[in-house]
């Protein structure tokens, strides 16, 4: 009912060579995996170059942002919806943690980041999450319950049915340290039943929500067995083409 997506952000990682090498190699490798969307966010500069090379390829490019901006004009930095597009995005990261805590991206930019992306037919993939402070708090379901009604505010049920969501719990990235399955269940059933009740059921069953936090090989079989998790959101592993292709054709 919900096609599964695996997605590798690629972060601030390789050069155009490096990315034109690794598509090269995962391309041959998850050819037969047509149970899963695959989607690859490499750094803005290696965009145009790998989706020219997997052209015709089951594979997919995100960017990793996007600005609030939909008219060209003058603003330095920024690289709009049309431009991702043009150089064969479909879909986009939006309110990725990193960009979060370090970049200043509060919901009430991600709204906005959400809102561009729509308006260009680019398939958002919004990312919400807690720190280990909240959840050590007991906060984790109000702080994401919060991200949400920021970041998907305004958006019709249209909309929402061209988003995709990323839980990535800011503890479990980059640390070695997951989710348990049944911590991740959890907060996608939340996540699932704030979907159900700010929009309906229909929205809530047909949204992908996509795990993030130290998915690996060797963990993701378990995470995706659990009836709410529609996916992964990958970083260190999505890296090398063996373990991005041993992700996408995991055992279902
Ligand atoms: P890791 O898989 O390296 O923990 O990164 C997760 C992530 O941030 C994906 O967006």
């Amino acid at each position: 009912m919900r096609k599964p997506i695996i997605a590798g952000n690629w972060k601030m990682f390789k050069l155009v060579g490096d990315s034109v090498a690794m598509i090269t190699a995962l391309k041959p490798l998850v050819a037969n995996a047509s149970q899963v969307e695959i989607v690859i966010a490499p750094p803005y500069p290696s965009i145009k170059t790998v989706a020219d090379r997997a052209e015709g390829s089951n594979i997919q490019f995100a960017a990793q942002d996007i600005s609030t901006e939909i008219k060209h004009g003058a603003h330095t930095g920024e690289v709009c919806g049309d431009m991702l597009k043009d150089v064969g995005c479909t879909h986009v990261i939006i309110g990725h943690s990193e960009r979060r805590s370090m970049y200043g991206d509060t919901s009430q930019v991600v709204n906005r980041k959400m809102r561009a992306a729509l308006n260009f037919g680019l398939a958002p993939i919004v990312c919400v999450g807690e720190t280990l402070e909240e959840r050590d708090a007991g906060r984790e379901q109000d702080v994401v319950g919060n991200q949400l009604d920021e970041s998907l505010s305004g958006l019709t049920r249209e909309e929402m049915l061209r988003s995709i969501v990323a839980y990535e719990p800011v503890w479990a990235i980059g640390t070695g340290r997951t989710a348990t399955p049944a911590q991740a269940q959890e907060m996608h059933r939340f996540i699932r039943q704030w979907l159900s009740a700010r929009f309906d059921n229909q929205i809530a069953d047909a949204t992908r929500i996509l795990y993030g936090g130290s998915v690996k090989p060797d963990n993701v079989s378990d995470l995706m067995s659990e009836p709410d998790i529609d996916g992964a959101l990958v970083g260190g592993a999505s890296l090398e083409a063996e373990s991005f292709a041993k992700l996408v054709n995991y055992n279902r």
